[in-house]
């Protein structure tokens, strides 16, 4: 749930009605979490420091302007925290849309289906219609031609694709498909946090924005990844899976082990 639980002085305040009292630095994510209260995120996740990015997490606080993403903010003794207003589900939903409409439409048959968190988060925020061309935004991210009605790209349909990135399978473990990617950076983050190795970065802006494994050019395998699989393990969506997962599905049963080498903590799944 975002930032770890924090070892400060107490602190209290009420979310949704109900009383709590973390230690002080912890967010107010974290809060809505020990009691059960679950909030949207896509970035945000426990073995990694937030981020703020995605904005889905946001919750409105008496006497605050603005909507601040709850991930992010430390909770403050007397705090009044509302996260299912009507104002912040519509934001929620609103932010969903948007991921969605640049993300592709291929949940049935995608190898990460019923084991992705756009999909969950989806259905979480009630997200119900896409009111900006997905289909349309999908294909201009996952085909080396344009297609007709790319508003973004502004080129005539069948010209090259500025925006196409192929698939990397380079690794041997696993594979990295830009196509699914909504640039969280947990990837990025997890890599440098969990594993210190700093392979990972975003390069870009905006829409073409993307998750880089090192200089122009650089595959996953050339890259200074060490394919610790952290990066795989922080993906919320299909874009960096395990190849045995692609090809095999999703197994019904793992174990997770954590390496007691060193203090880093790595995790190792055996499924
Ligand atoms: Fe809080 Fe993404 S989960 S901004």
């Amino acid at each position: 749930m975002g930032t770890p639980l924090k070892t400060g002085a107490p602190v209290s305040l009420t979310i949704d009605g109900f009383a709590v009292t973390v230690p002080e630095g912890t967010s107010v994510m974290r809060a809505a979490a020990e009691m059960g209260l679950r909030i949207p995120k896509l970035c945000a996740s426990d073995n990694i420091e937030a981020f703020g990015s995605c904005r889905l997490c946001v919750v409105e606080i008496e006497g605050r302007r603005g909507t601040p993403a709850s991930c992010t903010t430390p909770v403050a003794e007397g705090m009044v925290v509302h996260t299912q207003s009507s104002r912040v589900k519509k934001i929620r939903r609103g932010v969903m849309e948007l991921y969605v409409s640049d993300h592709p439409l291929d949940c049935l048959t995608c190898s990460a289906n019923g084991d992705c968190e756009l999909q969950d988060m989806a259905g979480m925020v009630g997200l119900r219609d896409v009111r900006y061309a997905a289909g349309e935004n999908h294909y201009a991210r996952t085909s080396g031609t344009l297609a007709q009605g790319d508003r973004r790209a502004r080129a005539p349909e069948g010209e090259a694709n500025p925006r196409y990135i192929p698939k990397d399978d380079s690794n041997p473990y696993f594979t990295y498909d830009p196509s699914k990617c909504i640039v969280c950076s947990r990837c990025v983050r997890a890599c440098e946090e969990v594993q210190g190795t700093f392979a990972l970065t975003i390069e870009g802006r905006g829409f073409e924005s993307r998750v880089s494994a090192g200089a122009a050019g650089d595959d996953f395998l050339t890259s200074d990844c060490v394919s610790c699989g952290a990066c795989v393990q922080a993906c919320p969506t299909a874009t960096l899976q395990e190849k045995s997962v692609a090809e095999l599905g999703t197994p019904d049963r793992s174990v997770i082990t954590t390496c007691a080498y060193c203090g880093v903590g790595c995790s190792f799944k055996a499924e």
